[in-house]
């Protein structure tokens, strides 16, 4: 069992509304040990795979990316889900739709930060249904740049996004996966893939 196994299994908490609450060591309190751990795997999943540029959306997938983009020696793009003021002309924006938080936001990438020669890795903290990674596959494909893969921190398995990504011809690979959730209990699947 690896480190983000066991806190999620020790410390995780699940609500009412089937989210797991990892509050105070991934998305809200951060523990810089375990990110480093956590970008210390994805490296070694995804080091030989010619990755020129990290990229995550923001705002919890920010940490674990940029570890992973440090160990992988390469640029982080963070993709934005604000209209900014400062990136105001030349972007790419697709349309995203949250199951779990009922809402949709354009998420948005500047022009210019990929070239048909970058290959990307995605990262994420969780993968759920798979809206927001397609979303960001879709960025990655308008600027013609091609994806390497996904490296998600926790992957619910009963969601679907996996599939999703697989339609889009996107590998994923999940520290944890959990197939089953409910108040006081967390199942993880046999199988990290
Ligand atoms: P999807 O992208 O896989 O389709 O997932 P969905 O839209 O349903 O959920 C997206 C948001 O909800 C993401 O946060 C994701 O991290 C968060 N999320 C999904 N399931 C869980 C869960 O079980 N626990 C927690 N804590 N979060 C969950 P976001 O909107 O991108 O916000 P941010 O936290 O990155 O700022």
């Amino acid at each position: 069992m690896n480190e983000l196994e066991k806190m999620v299994l020790n410390e995780g908490s699940v609500l009412d509304n089937g989210v797991l609450k990892v509050d105070h060591f991934i998305n809200h309190q951060v523990d810089p040990t375990l990110m480093e751990e956590i970008a210390k795997d994805f490296a070694s999943v995804f080091q030989n795979k010619g990755i020129t540029k990290v990229l995550t959306i923001e705002s919890s997938g920010i940490a674990p990316a940029l570890m992973t983009a440090k160990e992988l020696n390469v640029p982080l793009i963070i993709l934005k889900k604000q209209p900014s003021k400062v990136l105001y002309q030349d972007l790419f924006q697709t349309v995203v739709s949250s199951f779990t938080k009922e809402t949709s936001y354009e998420l948005t990438m500047a022009k210019n930060l990929l070239t048909e020669e970058d290959h990307v890795l995605i990262i994420d903290d969780f993968l759920a249904y798979g809206e927001a990674a397609a979303g960001a596959v879709r960025l990655i494909h308008m600027s013609h740049a091609t994806v390497a893969g996904a490296g998600i921190l926790i992957e619910k398995t009963f969601q679907g996004g996996r599939d999703k990504l697989k339609e889009l011809g996107v590998m994923v690979y999940s520290q944890v996966r959990i197939e089953k959730m409910e108040k006081g209990n967390i199942v993880l699947a046999k199988e990290r893939i």
